[in-house]
């Protein structure tokens, strides 16, 4: 039976996510993490930090994690501990969560802002040449929705050209790009903890992943007001540490993420079997890939109006992202006109978020499914 919550205002029989399923399955052994850091009473940077980021960066592939307080700043510290600052550029999508550019633009450096390979909602290898500029220092492709970016081609580019690549993993924790954890291949990787990822906090968290030691140590010493001996700041930072609480919930959920990235995939492949041939657009999911499916993305022209239709009917749906970051007010500072970036515009404009979380039921997807197909029957006349 679908599980029944209401919305202030709309009755919602399928919300979007519902983390409450998710925390009363594992009630115990989360109130065993948080009594266990009660009792100790250190709530920064203790024993349950430091386990996490062993345990996270060993899960990633990657030598070292830094926890920090949330993924914008994962992606902004390591700016900063690449030492990419003002007069330095990044390439970026511009079809992502707005943090991706506002690290960049938090770090001192200019988003160049590129289209978006409009089969996987990533940032297209081959848009990189006409981006690229004297003062190109990195490039930051998103691992948007759960499906790795096409990473061969942008790290052989950013090889050929001296530039460091940054995995932004905010919506991929457990992606793997031919066979190897997403967050394991550029210098860097920024991963996001808010409470509704793939693996969420109860609050807001991030981590930096990085093969090299030493950027991890410059994260270490920038997420603290660049202390290395208390009260005595070495270089400029700020404070952003993951904290105790946190981290101890987040060791917990780590054990459960690969079951909930299997549970995700099997729903969403039984969303894709139901809607097959029905003239809304699929996600791709690459053959050399496991997406680990933040979102299941569908693509129709009157989304809009499918999205009314299935909000008549209780089902609660989303769209990642309304505008692309270019053209959102704040941005146009960037000088980007309307059309510049037409992959992106489109997606904008058709894309629909279907609920999918490890917790729904088949039922929950047949239903769901249905409700699409019956406005696609309506609206094919
Ligand atoms: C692609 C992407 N990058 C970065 C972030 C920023 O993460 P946080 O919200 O933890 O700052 C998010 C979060 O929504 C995201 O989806």
């Amino acid at each position: 039976m679908p599980n029944i919550t209401l919305i202030t205002g709309d009755e919602v029989n399928l919300p979007f996510f519902d983390l409450k399923q998710q925390i009363s399955r594992m009630q115990d052994e989360i109130n065993r993490a948080i009594g266990g850091v009660l009792e100790r009473g250190i709530f920064i940077l203790g024993a349950e930090g430091g386990a996490f980021e062993r345990e996270f960066a060993a899960y990633c592939g990657a030598a070292e994690a830094v926890g920090v307080a949330s993924g914008t700043d994962a992606l902004h510290l390591t700016l900063r501990a690449l030492g990419i600052g003002t007069g330095d550029e990044v390439i970026t999508v511009t079809h992502t969560a707005v943090a991706s550019v506002a690290a960049i633009e938090m770090a001192g450096a200019r988003p160049a802002l590129v289209d978006i390979d409009p089969l996987r909602y990533t940032l297209d290898p081959h848009q990189l040449g006409a981006a690229l500029t004297p003062r190109t220092r990195a490039v930051l492709p998103v691992h948007l929705y759960g499906c790795p970016a096409n990473l061969e081609p942008i790290l052989s580019f950013a090889h050929q050209h001296g530039l460091r690549v940054i995995e932004d993993c905010a919506q991929a924790h457990g992606a793997r790009y031919q066979g190897k954890p997403v967050g394991s291949w550029g210098v860097a990787a920024a991963f996001s903890f808010y409470p509704t990822k793939n693996l969420g906090a109860f609050g807001d968290g991030g981590a930096v992943t990085t093969n090299n030691p030493e950027l991890a140590e410059r994260v270490r010493l920038l997420r603290r007001h660049g202390w290395q001996e208390r009260y005595i700041s070495q270089v400029k930072g700020v404070n952003s540490c993951l904290d105790e609480l946190q981290a101890a919930i987040l060791r917990v959920k780590l054990q459960y993420l690969d079951e909930w990235n299997a549970r995700r995939r099997e729903l969403a492949n039984l969303y894709s079997a139901l809607l097959a041939n029905r003239g809304v657009i699929l996600p791709h999911q690459p053959d050399d890939c496991s997406h680990v499916f933040h979102q299941y993305v569908i693509r129709h022209p009157q989304r809009d109006r499918l999205r009314a239709s299935l909000k008549s009917q209780g089902i609660e749906t989303l769209v990642h992202y309304p505008v692309p970051v270019h053209l959102q007010p704040a941005y146009r500072n960037l000088g980007y006109e309307t059309g510049s970036l037409p992959e992106s515009e489109a997606a904008a404009r058709q894309v629909l978020s279907l609920p999918l979380y490890p917790e729904m039921t088949e039922a929950d997807i047949q239903h769901i499914s249905q409700a699409v197909c019956l406005f696609l029957d309506k609206s094919s006349f």
